[in-house]
Formats: structure tokens, C-alpha cells, sequence
């Protein structure tokens, strides 16, 4: 069978996660797909870098927007990161020049989602961004697919690996926050600018994107209250534990008669509860729909590998010709929620 080839813009802890486990798995993914997943066109900032990967195999081009019009590529993967700049723009000329798009870009997403999902339906392609949320948690698969039939009331969940990580090695270790954070960059968990983890904003861009796909509303990243984690002490850590909980980044989602409500902010999660077992680099995400009940999803949230895992499980339901529109239902058909009063709740 022809393979599926690809271009992939990228090749920092993701993208070059992808080839490793493109070399690793994929005569299994290929019989699994119907057809070989090729990487055949590759880009990054420096050519000579060593990436612990064999690029001499892939054409090299120096500008990823140039990805877009690779003759030799069905799909483009990019895992450039940033809401804008060269990511955004090698998205908008895949689409519209026909290609489809995978990408682990919540940032994007979640601030020009809807845009890019309009144009991948315009011109009949896929736009899948699986790793976007929660790592290799199929997440996004789960709500739009596993929960599609269900009315879904509530979304939320620890949403960021890097938070989380810093969190459980405060309280299980009494170790430094500064110190626990740099641990975090040096494993691949992080962002480029980290103050996008700590600060509770890369949470945020996951939850507008559940919040999308699970209530059928128009992303709203800028009605979301934000609360990230810079501020929490070792001590106010151990007084929780002593009092039976866990200090948690977590987002919630609800849709509701007065609207969306969306906030991201540090919680005390009662030791009793889950999300309080949830550890390390792991995310969870609840959903509750109104015939399946409660659904919790839990896994590696970060890093190389469960990142990877996710965005090559999107390009083989692209292979498989297996993808719907990219939030469940077309574009257009989303609803525009007012944002709810954040106050008690
Ligand atoms: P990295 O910083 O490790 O890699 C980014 C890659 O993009 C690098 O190869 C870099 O080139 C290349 N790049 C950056 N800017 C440019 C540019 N202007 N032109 C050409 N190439 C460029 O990031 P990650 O792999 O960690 O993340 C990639 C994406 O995946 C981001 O959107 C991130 O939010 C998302 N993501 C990351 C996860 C993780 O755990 N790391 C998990 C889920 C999603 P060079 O290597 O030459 O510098
Ligand atoms: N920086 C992100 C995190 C990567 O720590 O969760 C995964 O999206």
C-alpha cells in the first residue's frame, strides 16, 4: 500500500520523539494503518545539532512554512510550538493549500482553533491535535468519540505535567521549587518559557480546548480566570498534607443555564479523591456525561514519549482515512457561551 508521508516541522523533544518511535514501532503501526507512516521532509532551526536521531535520511528545508508545498508529503506535523509566528503560519498554508495537519500545539489551538478548524474543513482535510492535552492521554479521542453520545456537564483535571511534577516533588521530597522546576525543563516537560506551565496559561490552552470538544462551545481562552502555581510555598504544601489534602493545579470546565465557566487555579484536592493520587509528570481528566457517568482518564501528561504516542495515533486514524470534524461537530455549529460569573463555586 502507498504510505502516508509526512512532513514534520520540529525536531525538539517531540518531533524527534516521533521519529524514534516511527523507527521503533513501525512495522506494527503499518499493519495497524494499512499502509507505512513515512517521515520524508523535516525542519528545525539547526541543521548540525545532534539529536540522538538520523535526519541525513529526511530532505531538510530551512523554513518550515515551506513544509506546507513539500511535494513528496500527504500530511504536515508541527511541533514547532508558539500560538503564532512560523507554527501558525505553516499551519493556515497547509490547510488551505489541502494538506492535513497534526499538531501537539495547544497554544495554537487554543487561540486560533477555530479558524484552523474551519479551514480544514473548507478544504476536506484532517486537523487532529491529540498531544495538544494531556500528553498520551487520549483524551480528545475519548470525549469526541468514546463520550460523542453523552451530554457532558463537567470537565477537569490536572492538566499540566510540569505543575504537577513540582507539586508531588515539594511535598515528597521537601525539595525547592526553583530547583524541582529546572528538573522539569531538563526532562522534556516544560515549555519553552516555562512561566507558560507555572503561571497556569499552558493549563488554560488545554482546558479551552476540553471545554470546546466537550460542550460543543466556541473555544474562549480569554474567559478563562488563571491562577498558576508560582506562589505556593513548601510550607503551605506540608500544611495541607497535614490537614489530609493536596495542593493540585487543576482546570475546571462547567456548561450550565448561566453559561461557560472555565478556571484554572491551585486546589486542595481531599486525599480521598483521585486527582489527589495523581503524581509526578501523570495528568487526569474527569468528565461527567449524563448516560456514561464519571469518566477519569489518567497517564503521562509530558515528555517525549506519551507525547509522541499521541500525535502518531493521530496519523493513523489519518491513515486509516479515520477523522471527523476536528471538535466533533463542524466549526460553524459551535455554540457561543457566555462566560459564567467565576465567583463560588
Ligand atoms: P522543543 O523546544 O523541544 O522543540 C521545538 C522545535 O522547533 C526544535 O526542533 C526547534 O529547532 C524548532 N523550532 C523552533 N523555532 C523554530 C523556527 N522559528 N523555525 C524552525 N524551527 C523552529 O519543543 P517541544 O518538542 O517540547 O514542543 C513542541 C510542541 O509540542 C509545542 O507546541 C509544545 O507545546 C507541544 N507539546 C510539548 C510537550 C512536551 O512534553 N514537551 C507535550 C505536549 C505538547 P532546534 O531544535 O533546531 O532549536
Ligand atoms: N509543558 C506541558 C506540561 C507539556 O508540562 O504539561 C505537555 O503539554
Amino acid at each position: 500500500a502507498e504510505p502516508l508521508r509526512i512532513a514534520l516541522a520540529g525536531l525538539g523533544t517531540v518531533g524527534a520523539g516521533v521519529v524514534r518511535l516511527l523507527d521503533a514501532n513501525g512495522d506494527l503501526i503499518a499493519r495497524r494503518a494499512g499502509r507505512p507512516i513515512e517521515v520524508v521532509a523535516v525542519s528545525a532551526r539547526d541543521r548540525t545539532k545532534d539529536r540522538g536521531i538520523d535526519i541525513s535520511r529526511f530532505d531538510w528545508v530551512d523554513d518550515p512554512a515551506e513544509l506546507a508545498g513539500h511535494a513528496g508529503a500527504d500530511v504536515v506535523v508541527e511541533l514547532v510550538g508558539g500560538s503564532d509566528g512560523p507554527a501558525l503560519s505553516l499551519a493556515r498554508k497547509t490547510l488551505q493549500g489541502g494538506k492535513g495537519l497534526v499538531t501537539a500545539n495547544k497554544a495554537m489551538i487554543a487561540h486560533h482553533g477555530l479558524e484552523l478548524a474551519g479551514a480544514a474543513e473548507a478544504a476536506g482535510v484532517a486537523l487532529k491535535f491529540e498531544a495538544a492535552v494531556a500528553g498520551g492521554i487520549p483524551v480528545i479521542k475519548g470525549l469526541r468519540e468514546g463520550a460523542a453520545a453523552n451530554v457532558l456537564t463537567q470537565v477537569y483535571g490536572i492538566l499540566n505535567g510540569t505543575c504537577n511534577f513540582v507539586l508531588s516533588k515539594m511535598e515528597a521530597e521537601g525539595r525547592d521549587f526553583a530547583e524541582v522546576l529546572a528538573e522539569a525543563q531538563r526532562l522534556g516537560y516544560a515549555e519553552a518559557d516555562p512561566s507558560f506551565d507555572i503561571d497556569g496559561i499552558d493549563a488554560a490552552h488545554k482546558l479551552s480546548i476540553l471545554a470546546s470538544i466537550a460542550f460543543g462551545a466556541e473555544p474562549a481562552f480569554d474567559d478563562i480566570a488563571i491562577t498558576g502555581i508560582r506562589h505556593v510555598l513548601g510550607a503551605d504544601i506540608a500544611e495541607a498534607a497535614a490537614l489530609g489534602y493536596r495542593v493540585r493545579l487543576v482546570g475546571v470546565a462547567e456548561a450550565g443555564g448561566d453559561g461557560l465557566f472555565q478556571r484554572v487555579h491551585p486546589h486542595l484536592v481531599p486525599l480521598d479523591h483521585p486527582l489527589a493520587h495523581v503524581s509526578g509528570s501523570l495528568n487526569a481528566v474527569v468528565a461527567e456525561g449524563n448516560f456514561v457517568g464519571r469518566l477519569l482518564f489518567q497517564g503521562r501528561g509530558a515528555g517525549d514519549g506519551p507525547t509522541a504516542s499521541a500525535v502518531v495515533a493521530d496519523l493513523i486514524d489519518i491513515a486509516r482515512g479515520e477523522y471527523g470534524p476536528p471538535y466533533a461537530m463542524p466549526a460553524a455549529a459551535l455554540s457561543a457561551l457566555p462566560p459564567a460569573p467565576t465567583g463560588d463555586r
